[in-house]
């Protein structure tokens, strides 16, 4: 007989202001880490090493990292930044190659690496990045970061591939949406938090179970992500919205909306996600609130971060476990706030 799922806890076990200036060390030996990096690069691409590393971002990915590994005392730990370098780079290499797939001219409040230089530079420079985040990962006593690196990365690539194949495919289902984003973005939250747990030395069972919650974290985060291209504010998010339904990605309030439509607007949406016709977004973006797609979708949300905290909630007594469950309200808390 299967465990009765945990009662979701809705109360935060930490709060998040304190939470974040307790991560401000780490963050900063990472941003040392990350910026020592760029001098590692040939004279010739160093500008453009350094124009994609020197950015803010979220750093969403390196504190799963350290919040995986955290162990009582809250010391900054050598072998936690190395790997929040090696997990940051690689997503700093997807990020360069995912802007020139979307056609996006904004990044990080910036110019995308494509837009300032050009498509060949940045596909390279990714390249570029993804290599020397696979240097980073060698020089671990085992070959274990390595070797679970290197396979995300390939996942990480495979649903970027799936997406940019089914592009323009408005059949697309709920399931195959679910294993794009599976593979393109929760396998490197994944991946964070296993590895972040086993090199902090935890038991197997808590490896397993915090790598269970970074997955549907991951999940969770790229519906959050999907819903907020169709109804986020460019300025407010710093990078250039709207690309999914431009390019023709059947997201999940899409997929939802498309379902339930009577045929003939069925229809008409197929034809804007196939580029037959030209998408109206504000009437789409219309529909979808007054269908209560959004609330559905919300719920989506919900279900899957609550299915991260469930996997870690026999762990309470780990030191990690209450500030990756904490991390998880900074989600949730932002998705109630919609
Ligand atoms: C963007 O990731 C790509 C997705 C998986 C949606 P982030 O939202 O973590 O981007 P940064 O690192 O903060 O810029
Ligand atoms: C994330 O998907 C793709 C990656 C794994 C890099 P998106 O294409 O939705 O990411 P954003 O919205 O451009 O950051
Ligand atoms: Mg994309
Ligand atoms: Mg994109
Ligand atoms: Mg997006």
């Amino acid at each position: 007989m299967q465990n009765p799922p945990q009662t979701p806890i809705t109360e935060p076990a930490k709060q998040l202001p304190e939470l974040f200036q307790l991560l401000q060390p780490h963050l900063k030996a990472l941003d040392a880490f990350l910026m020592e990096q760029i001098s590692q690069f040939e004279p010739e691409i160093r500008e453009h090493a350094a124009y994609s590393i020197d950015t803010g971002g979220k750093r969403i990915r390196p504190s799963l990292i350290f919040f995986s590994g955290w162990q009582n005392d809250g010391q900054v730990d050598e072998k936690l930044v190395r790997l929040a370098a090696v997990v940051e780079t690689v997503h700093l290499a997807t990020l360069v190659h995912d802007d020139i797939m979307d056609e996006a001219d904004i990044r990080r409040n910036r110019a995308t690496v494509a837009k300032k230089y050009n498509n060949a530079t940045a596909v390279l420079l990714g390249d570029a990045l993804f290599s020397h985040a696979v240097y980073l990962a060698t020089q671990f006593p085992t070959n274990e970061v390595c070797r679970d690196i290197a396979v995300s990365m390939r996942q990480v690539c495979t649903g970027e591939i799936l997406q940019t194949m089914q592009r323009g495919d408005p059949d697309l289902d709920m399931a195959t949406y679910f294993r794009v984003i599976d593979l393109k973005t929760a396998e490197l939250f994944r991946v964070s938090c296993h590895l972040g747990a086993r090199l902090a030395g935890f038991e197997d069972s808590y490896v397993q179970a915090a790598g269970a919650f970074g997955r549907h974290l991951g999940i969770a985060y790229q519906i959050y992500d999907d819903m907020t291209d169709l109804f986020g504010s460019q300025e407010k998010i710093g990078k250039t919205l709207g690309t999914d339904i431009a390019t023709g990605k059947p997201t999940m309030p899409l997929i939802l909306m498309r379902d339930r439509l009577p045929d003939d607007q069925a229809q008409l949406l197929r034809d804007s996600l196939s580029g037959k016709i030209e998408a109206d977004v504000p009437h789409w973006l219309e529909k979808l609130r007054e269908m209560g797609i959004f609330e559905e979708v919300r719920q989506a949300i919900f279900d899957e971060i609550t299915k991260g905290r469930d996997a870690i909630a026999p762990f309470q007594n780990n030191s990690s476990a209450p500030y990756l469950r904490t991390i998880s309200d900074l989600l949730w808390n932002q998705v109630a706030a919609l």
